[in-house]
Protein backbone atom coordinates (compact mmCIF):
# COMPACT_ATOMS: atom_id res chain seq x y z
CA UNK A 1 0.00 0.00 0.00
CA UNK A 2 1.49 3.38 -0.85
CA UNK A 3 1.96 5.88 1.68
CA UNK A 4 -0.56 8.61 2.83
CA UNK A 5 0.93 11.58 1.05
CA UNK A 6 2.26 13.95 3.34
CA UNK A 7 1.02 17.93 2.29
CA UNK A 8 2.55 21.10 3.47
CA UNK A 9 0.61 24.24 3.62
CA UNK A 10 2.81 27.61 3.50
CA UNK A 11 2.25 31.61 3.85
CA UNK A 12 3.65 34.14 5.63
CA UNK A 13 2.85 34.33 9.36
CA UNK A 14 0.99 30.55 9.59
CA UNK A 15 -1.44 32.12 11.50
CA UNK A 16 -4.16 32.93 8.32
CA UNK A 17 -4.38 30.95 5.47
CA UNK A 18 -1.95 27.93 5.92
CA UNK A 19 -3.39 26.80 9.56
CA UNK A 20 -7.23 27.65 7.49
CA UNK A 21 -5.78 25.69 4.87
CA UNK A 22 -4.50 22.73 6.97
CA UNK A 23 -7.53 22.79 9.10
CA UNK A 24 -9.89 22.42 5.84
CA UNK A 25 -7.77 19.89 4.15
CA UNK A 26 -7.64 17.48 6.73
CA UNK A 27 -11.25 17.65 7.81
CA UNK A 28 -12.44 17.57 3.96
CA UNK A 29 -9.94 14.41 3.58
CA UNK A 30 -11.67 12.66 6.31
CA UNK A 31 -14.63 12.83 5.16
CA UNK A 32 -13.49 11.56 1.54
CA UNK A 33 -11.91 8.79 3.05
CA UNK A 34 -8.33 9.99 1.91
CA UNK A 35 -5.22 9.33 4.53
CA UNK A 36 -3.32 12.07 4.37
CA UNK A 37 -0.60 14.06 6.47
CA UNK A 38 -0.80 17.47 7.13
CA UNK A 39 0.83 20.68 8.39
CA UNK A 40 1.44 24.10 8.03
CA UNK A 41 4.03 26.70 8.59
CA UNK A 42 5.49 30.20 7.77
CA UNK A 43 7.87 31.74 5.83
CA UNK A 44 8.25 34.63 8.60
CA UNK A 45 9.04 33.17 12.22
CA UNK A 46 7.22 35.75 14.20
CA UNK A 47 4.29 34.05 15.68
CA UNK A 48 6.27 31.17 16.07
CA UNK A 49 3.83 28.98 18.90
CA UNK A 50 0.89 30.93 18.35
CA UNK A 51 -2.43 29.30 17.71
CA UNK A 52 -4.22 30.75 14.22
CA UNK A 53 -5.44 34.19 14.42
CA UNK A 54 -9.18 34.57 16.22
CA UNK A 55 -10.42 36.03 12.70
CA UNK A 56 -9.46 32.60 11.25
CA UNK A 57 -10.78 30.11 13.65
CA UNK A 58 -13.71 31.90 13.71
CA UNK A 59 -14.68 31.64 10.27
CA UNK A 60 -13.40 28.53 10.19
CA UNK A 61 -15.55 27.57 13.54
CA UNK A 62 -18.88 28.81 11.10
CA UNK A 63 -18.08 26.70 8.69
CA UNK A 64 -17.56 23.38 10.99
CA UNK A 65 -13.35 23.39 10.87
CA UNK A 66 -12.01 23.03 14.28
CA UNK A 67 -8.42 24.66 14.47
CA UNK A 68 -7.61 24.89 17.93
CA UNK A 69 -4.72 22.65 18.39
CA UNK A 70 -2.53 24.10 15.64
CA UNK A 71 0.41 26.36 16.55
CA UNK A 72 2.33 28.45 13.92
CA UNK A 73 6.08 27.80 12.72
CA UNK A 74 8.92 28.80 10.88
CA UNK A 75 9.59 26.53 7.44
CA UNK A 76 13.08 25.10 7.43
CA UNK A 77 15.17 23.30 4.84
CA UNK A 78 14.24 19.57 6.54
CA UNK A 79 10.60 20.17 5.72
CA UNK A 80 11.48 19.57 1.88
CA UNK A 81 12.76 15.87 2.56
CA UNK A 82 9.91 15.51 4.93
CA UNK A 83 7.15 16.22 2.77
CA UNK A 84 5.72 15.38 -0.40
CA UNK A 85 4.24 18.23 -1.73
CA UNK A 86 4.75 22.19 -0.28
CA UNK A 87 2.01 24.10 -1.14
CA UNK A 88 2.50 28.01 -0.99
CA UNK A 89 -0.40 30.63 -0.93
CA UNK A 90 0.60 33.12 -3.05
CA UNK A 91 4.00 33.98 -5.36
CA UNK A 92 5.51 35.89 -2.70
CA UNK A 93 5.37 32.73 -0.73
CA UNK A 94 6.70 30.40 -3.14
CA UNK A 95 9.98 32.51 -4.19
CA UNK A 96 11.15 32.34 -0.76
CA UNK A 97 10.31 28.77 -0.61
CA UNK A 98 12.60 28.10 -3.72
CA UNK A 99 15.55 30.13 -1.90
CA UNK A 100 15.14 28.14 1.21
CA UNK A 101 14.91 24.73 -0.57
CA UNK A 102 17.87 22.73 -0.49
CA UNK A 103 19.54 21.16 -4.35
CA UNK A 104 17.68 17.66 -4.89
CA UNK A 105 15.30 17.97 -2.52
CA UNK A 106 12.10 15.65 -2.89
CA UNK A 107 9.28 17.30 -2.05
CA UNK A 108 7.13 19.24 -5.23
CA UNK A 109 6.81 22.70 -4.43
CA UNK A 110 4.53 24.71 -6.54
CA UNK A 111 1.38 27.15 -5.62
CA UNK A 112 -1.75 26.00 -3.68
CA UNK A 113 -4.05 27.52 -6.21
CA UNK A 114 -2.96 24.74 -8.93
CA UNK A 115 -3.34 25.23 -12.01
CA UNK A 116 -4.74 28.65 -11.91
CA UNK A 117 -1.67 30.03 -10.59
CA UNK A 118 -3.60 32.25 -8.24
CA UNK A 119 -2.68 34.18 -5.01
CA UNK A 120 -4.43 33.24 -1.78
CA UNK A 121 -4.30 36.92 -0.72
CA UNK A 122 -3.30 37.70 2.45
CA UNK A 123 -6.61 38.57 4.92
CA UNK A 124 -4.49 39.45 7.78
CA UNK A 125 -4.53 43.19 7.17
CA UNK A 126 -7.70 43.74 5.40
CA UNK A 127 -10.10 41.33 6.82
CA UNK A 128 -11.23 39.10 4.39
CA UNK A 129 -11.43 35.81 5.66
CA UNK A 130 -14.54 34.72 4.34
CA UNK A 131 -13.38 35.11 0.70
CA UNK A 132 -10.28 33.38 1.27
CA UNK A 133 -11.74 30.41 3.14
CA UNK A 134 -13.83 30.28 -0.45
CA UNK A 135 -10.65 30.24 -2.12
CA UNK A 136 -9.40 27.50 0.02
CA UNK A 137 -12.37 25.36 0.14
CA UNK A 138 -11.87 25.25 -3.48
CA UNK A 139 -8.69 24.92 -4.00
CA UNK A 140 -8.44 21.79 -1.37
CA UNK A 141 -11.67 20.51 -3.31
CA UNK A 142 -9.10 19.98 -6.35
CA UNK A 143 -6.38 18.91 -4.21
CA UNK A 144 -8.28 16.11 -3.25
CA UNK A 145 -9.68 14.59 -6.37
CA UNK A 146 -5.57 14.83 -7.65
CA UNK A 147 -4.51 13.30 -4.78
CA UNK A 148 -7.59 10.32 -4.83
CA UNK A 149 -6.27 9.77 -8.84
CA UNK A 150 -2.88 9.70 -8.01
P1 LIG B 1 -0.77 34.66 6.94
O1 LIG B 1 -1.12 36.18 7.33
O2 LIG B 1 0.52 34.71 6.14
O3 LIG B 1 -1.92 34.25 6.09
O4 LIG B 1 -0.64 33.92 8.23
C1 LIG B 1 -0.22 37.01 8.01
C2 LIG B 1 -0.10 36.94 9.38
C3 LIG B 1 0.76 37.78 10.05
C4 LIG B 1 1.51 38.70 9.35
C5 LIG B 1 1.39 38.77 7.97
C6 LIG B 1 0.54 37.91 7.31
N1 LIG B 1 2.37 39.60 10.03
O5 LIG B 1 2.99 40.43 9.36
O6 LIG B 1 2.52 39.48 11.25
Amino acid sequence: MNKPPRVLFVCLGNICRSPLAHGVFRAQAARAGLMIEADSAGTGGWHAGDPPDRRAQAIAQAHGYDLSDLRARQVTRADFDRFDLILAMDRSNLRDLQSLRPEGARAELRLFLHPAQDDVPDPYYDGRFSHVLELLEQGVERLIAELQRA
